[in-house]
């Protein structure tokens, strides 16, 4: 083994994360961030890195209960975390996907699962958001395409499910689980293509 592989070898340290559910043992390098690993060693494309300087919340996960910004947190610091992204949200059929579907909030979809992640973070610590606490809330999450009044329906609307104020479109629709894989994959942004989302 050459030197530089031997210095490789020694940063190199092991982590273990709970995402979405399932427990991971991974080696990972001391300048690996939160979203690189995700992304890049579990396969969970859904956790976007865009401006990659804590700008702009496209990166956002769930951290121990905690809306974070995964492009800012060095992976080795989260070691032992409990990691919720937005796969686990959709495959978790919350009432946001539904609701983000009927209010078309996505435009190229980029920004989508950080706003996704945010807003759940809000809805777990606070069920029933005033318009203004949503605002607050999401003020680190930007869209490029203008999408923001939808964000404010879908979000106000998926709480009033979680509520039971009223009811789950899902329930309301013969073949929910195409709304939701449909969903999920625009979620994750592996589709792109234009909505009439912005308004
Ligand atoms: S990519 Fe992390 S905040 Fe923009
Ligand atoms: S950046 Fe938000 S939909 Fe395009």
């Amino acid at each position: 083994m050459s030197s530089v592989e031997q210095a490789r070898a020694v940063a190199l340290d092991v982590i273990g994360l709970t995402v979405n559910g399932e427990p991971y043992q991974l080696p990972v390098e001391p300048q690996w961030t939160l979203q690189y690993v995700l992304a890049d060693k579990l396969g969970l494309t859904g956790t976007k890195e865009f401006c990659a300087e804590g700008a702009c919340g496209a990166c956002s996960v769930i951290l121990d209960g905690r809306a974070v910004l995964s492009c800012m947190a060095l992976a080795i610091e989260c070691d032992g975390g409990v990691i919720e992204t937005v796969e686990g949200i959709a495959r978790a059929n919350h009432p946001l996907i539904d609701a983000y579907v009927k209010y078309s909030c996505m435009q190229c979809g980029f920004c989508t699962p950080g706003f996704i992640v945010t807003a759940k973070a809000l809805l777990d610590r606070n069920p029933d958001p005033t318009l203004d606490e949503i605002k607050e809330a999401m003020v680190g999450n930007l869209c490029r395409c203008g999408t923001y009044p939808a964000h404010l329906r879908a979000i106000t609307e998926a709480a009033k499910v979680l509520r039971g104020v009223v009811e789950a479109d899902s329930a309301k629709t013969p073949a929910p689980t195409l709304v939701n894989s449909a969903i999920g994959a625009r979620a994750a942004g592996m589709a792109a293509g234009g909505t009439e989302g912005g308004e």
